[in-house]
C-alpha cells in the first residue's frame, strides 16, 4: 500500500473563470493524484459551503499549516483522510476548512492510491466485478442562473439518448440534437447570436415553453421520437424561483407567479408534454411533500433531487421516508468529501434511489467524476454535451469503453 508522501495545493480558476483550489497529493514519492475543485452557481441552502468566507487561499492555508497530518497516511485509507479532514473541521458544511478542500484532497489521495495500484480510479473505487455506462444527459438550451436576461426561466433542458445501446452512440446523438437545436434556433431568430450558458446550453431569448418545443423539434428534425431513441430531461431549479416572503414561484422573465399547486401542475404538464425521462428540483428545495406528489405521479421518469437532497445522507434519508424523490444528484462537493458521497451512494443504492452523478456549472477540466459514475452505479451522468469541460468528462467515458470490466449501459 502506498503512503502520501507529499501534499500540496495552488490557486487555479473554474471554467467561470473564478478561482478555485487544485491539490497534488503524491504517494510513495511518485503516484500523482491532481483535482481541481468545481462550483456551482445555483447554490443548494443545505450543501457544503465551496471555501471559508468564500477565500480559497484561506483553504490552501490550512492545508499547508496542516500537511504534516496526512503525510504516511495510506493514500487508498479514504476513511483515515476523511477523518483527518473532519479533525480540523467540525462544521456539519465544511466551513470551516471549505468543501472544495475536502473534494480535492479526498478524490487526489484515492487517484494516487488507483495509480500506485496500477488500477483505473472506478476500480478503486468499487469492489465490483463488472460496471455499465451510465447514460450521459446534458445541457443544450439554458436559462435561470446559467444565463442572462431574455432566456427561460428554467435552467436547463437536458438531452439524453435512452435508446442509445453504447457510450459512443450516446454521445453522438447528443452532439447531434445539440447541433441540430443550434439550426433551429436561427430559424426561429436570425437574430440569435448562438451564445451559450454556462454549461454549454444554448441561451436564446424564449420563453419556457417555446424553448421546450424548440427542443423537442430539433429532436424530431433528426428522426427522433421523444421517449424512444432520445427523451429530454429539464433542471427547473426551482429555488431560483421561489419567494419565500410571496410563498410563491415568481417567473420573472416569463411574467408569470405560480402558487405551490400551480407549480405542481406547471411542472406535471412539461412532463406529460414533453415525455420527459428526467425532472430534476420541480419545485424548491423544502418542498418535500411537493415533491412526493409529483414522484407518485410519474413514478416511471427520474423524479430528481439535486438542491432538495444536497448529496446528503440524512437529507436523502427524509426523502426516502416521505416519498419524496426516486432519483438523487450526486456532486461530490456538495457533500464535501468523497468519502460522504459514497456514503450518500450507498443509502441511495440501498434505497433503490437512482442516482445521477453531476458536474458543476462552474467545473474543471478534470475527469474523475466519469469514473465516479461508474462505480457508484449512476443510471445517468450530467456532464453537459459541448464545452471543453464538458467533454473531457465524455472523452473519458470513451476511453473508459476499451475496458473489459465495463459492459453495456446501464438500465434506467
Ligand atoms: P450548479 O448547477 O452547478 O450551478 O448548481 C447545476 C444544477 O443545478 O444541476
Ligand atoms: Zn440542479
Amino acid at each position: 500500500m502506498a503512503k502520501i508522501s507529499s501534499i500540496e495545493g495552488r490557486i487555479l480558476y473554474n471554467s467561470r473563470g473564478s478561482k478555485t483550489v487544485e491539490v497534488d497529493v503524491e504517494s510513495d514519492g511518485k503516484f500523482l493524484g491532481r483535482v481541481c475543485a468545481p462550483s456551482g452557481a445555483s447554490v443548494g441552502k443545505y450543501e457544503a459551503v465551496s471555501f471559508p468566507n468564500g477565500k480559497p487561499e484561506e483553504s490552501l492555508r490550512i492545508l499547508k499549516e496542516n500537511s504534516q497530518k496526512f503525510i504516511g497516511l495510506e493514500s487508498s485509507d479514504l476513511k483515515g483522510i476523511h477523518d483527518t479532514l473532519k479533525s480540523l473541521d467540525s462544521s456539519s458544511n465544511y466551513s470551516k476548512i471549505g468543501g472544495a478542500l475536502a473534494f480535492a484532497v479526498t478524490i487526489a489521495s484515492t487517484e494516487s492510491a488507483s495509480k500506485a495500484a496500477g488500477q483505473q480510479l472506478f476500480q478503486t473505487l468499487s469492489s465490483d466485478t463488472s460496471f455499465r455506462f451510465p447514460f450521459p444527459i446534458g445541457n443544450i438550451l439554458g436559462g435561470g442562473a446559467h444565463a442572462g436576461p431574455g432566456t427561460p426561466d428554467i435552467q436547463e433542458i437536458l438531452i439524453c439518448a435512452t435508446g442509445s445501446k453504447t457510450i459512443e452512440d450516446s454521445i453522438e446523438t447528443n452532439l447531434s440534437v445539440h447541433r441540430e437545436l443550434r439550426r433551429v434556433l436561427e430559424k426561429e431568430d436570425p437574430n440569435f447570436t448562438n451564445g451559450r450558458g454556462d454549461e454549454g446550453g444554448w441561451a436564446p431569448k424564449l420563453e419556457n415553453q417555446r424553448a421546450l418545443e424548440l427542443s423537442a423539434k430539433a429532436c424530431e428534425n433528426l428522426g427522433f421520437t421523444l421517449g424512444k431513441e432520445v427523451s429530454l430531461g429539464v433542471d427547473f431549479a426551482s429555488s431560483t424561483q421561489w419567494n419565500e416572503e410571496k410563498g410563491k414561484y415568481v417567473y420573472d422573465r416569463a411574467g408569470f407567479e405560480n402558487s405551490t399547486g400551480e407549480q405542481i401542475d406547471f411542472a406535471a404538464d412539461i412532463i406529460e408534454k414533453f415525455k420527459l425521462v428526467y425532472a430534476e428540483d420541480a419545485v424548491h428545495e423544502e418542498a418535500f411533500e411537493d415533491m412526493a406528489e409529483l414522484t407518485t405521479k410519474f413514478p416511471d421518469i427520474l423524479v430528481t433531487g439535486d438542491d432538495l437532497i444536497v448529496t446528503n445522507k440524512d437529507i436523502l434519508t427524509k426523502a426516502i421516508n416521505s416519498k419524496s424523490c426516486n432519483a438523487a444528484i450526486l456532486k461530490v462537493n456538495q457533500a464535501g468529501s468523497l468519502y460522504d458521497a459514497l456514503e450518500f451512494a450507498n443509502v441511495a443504492n440501498q434505497n433503490n434511489i437512482r442516482l445521477i452523478t453531476s458536474h458543476r456549472s462552474g467545473e474543471s477540466t478534470d475527469s474523475q467524476i466519469s469514473h465516479i459514475g461508474l462505480a457508484t452505479k449512476s443510471k445517468m451522468l450530467k456532464v453537459g454535451v459541448v464545452g471543453g469541460e464538458r467533454v473531457a468528462k465524455l472523452n473519458e467515458l470513451l476511453r473508459l469503453s476499451e475496458h473489459d470490466l465495463i459492459c453495456g449501459m446501464a438500465e434506467i
